[in-house]
């Protein structure tokens, strides 16, 4: 029998085990992450090695540096991550690991890694689509939710509303027709010299300043539940231009009160009128954006009103971690019915599949 064959006997297995740990592996970005997970909520470990400093130097994540970095990091993080949640490599059921999307280059440092953990110690390689790892965080942080709920996701690469309509389904209601959420924050700030990662800086200003400049008219577009994030980027762009020109002095402060308010006050009605029309009045958060403060309690006092209860992970799950891709290496396994096969490539624009499944 081959490993592929013999895996796909040992999933089937795995599916009624009471206990399974999975160990997870996430490198798509400038983290390199190692976690270990038992029945997808109970994280053991969950260590991230961070190259956000490294990558601040030059305004954003060099490709190239962040694959070394994770060749340098990864075999430290994964050790570590044993230590830490006090097991033996020979008590992991399995390997979950994302292949995609993310950059070529880092993903595949994370995945070759996974293969030879997996096939040396003859466990099944679960390949996880790094969106659904990011939705799986809440899982990790509130025990009692179970699809299905709405689930705004915004990230640094994605921007989209989907109705999570069992563990492994999802139905698309709409995404960003051009820029990602997190991606025109990192932009701005760029433009306002902060340090990147933009989006945490711009949170932080926001609370000092004022939502008291309009950058652009609000949009209406053919499918209700779309946006766009490149006209605000480009105007907020365009407005700070001006008064350096005209050597006015600029609040950065209103900069990104007045930025923050019209990059979410759309989306969080969005996000709410899909919960209203599904009939499903739970709404939940994922992705890094899913940190900003102005975000998670606008959603919940709005959504409050409705009657509309949000969840978001806590802080240091929202951002790229292999806890996130363990747990939903879990509902892949138990849930979805899919091959183990050692080509397993990385697939840097894996997209939401909207027709089977995230986890797919
Ligand atoms: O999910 P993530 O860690 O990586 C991707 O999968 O893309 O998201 C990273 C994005 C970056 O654009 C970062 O600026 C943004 O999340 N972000 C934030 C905040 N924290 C991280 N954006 C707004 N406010 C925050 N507090
Ligand atoms: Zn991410």
């Amino acid at each position: 029998m081959t490993y592929n064959e013999r895996m796909n006997e040992k999933l089937k297995e795995l599916k009624n085990k009471e206990k399974v740990i999975i160990l997870g592996i996430e490198s798509s970005c400038d983290e390199t992450s190692v976690s270990v997970v038992e029945n997808g909520q109970k994280v053991l470990s969950n260590v991230v090695s961070s190259q956000i400093d490294i990558h601040s130097e030059y305004g954003g994540v060099v490709p190239e540096i962040a694959s070394r970095n994770h060749i340098v990091n990864i075999d430290y993080v994964y050790k570590q991550a044993l230590e830490k949640a006090q097991i033996d490599a020979s008590e992991i059921d399995a390997v979950a690991v994302t292949y995609g999307p993310g950059l070529v280059g880092a993903l595949l440092v994370g995945l070759n890694f996974a293969k030879g953990l997996a096939y040396g110690l003859d466990v099944p390689l679960i390949p996880v689509n790094h969106i659904a790892g990011h939705i799986c965080a809440n899982f990790i942080d509130f025990i009692d939710l179970k699809p299905p709920f709405v689930c705004l996701i915004v990230s640094g690469g994605h921007t989209a509303i989907v109705l999570q309509e069992s563990y492994v389904t999802h139905k698309l209601y709409g995404s960003t027709l051009d820029d990602a959420v997190g991606e025109s924050f990192d932009k701005v700030a760029r433009i306002m010299g902060l340090k990147y990662p933009g989006g945490p800086q711009i949170d932080k200003l926001a609370k000092l300043g004022q939502n008291n400049i309009t950058f652009c008219k609000a949009h209406t577009f053919e499918n209700p539940y779309d946006v766009s994030y490149s006209g605000l980027k480009t105007a907020v762009i365009n407005y700070i231009h001006n008064c350096e020109q005209k050597g006015q002095e600029i609040n950065m402060a209103d900069v990104c009160a007045s930025f923050e308010s019209q990059a979410f006050d759309d989306l969080i009605q969005k996000t709410i009128k899909a919960s209203k029309e599904s009939g499903v009045n739970k709404i939940a958060l994922a992705g890094g954006v899913a940190a900003n403060s102005y975000l998670r309690e606008n959603m919940t006092k709005l959504a409050k009103k409705e009657n509309i209860e949000v969840y978001y992970p806590r802080m240091d799950l929202c951002g790229d971690n292999a806890g996130m891709i363990a747990s939903a290496g879990f509902y892949k396994l138990k849930y979805s019915d899919f091959e183990v096969d050692l080509k397993l490539n990385a697939q840097p624009t894996l997209p939401l599949d909207t027709k089977k499944s995230f986890l797919a």
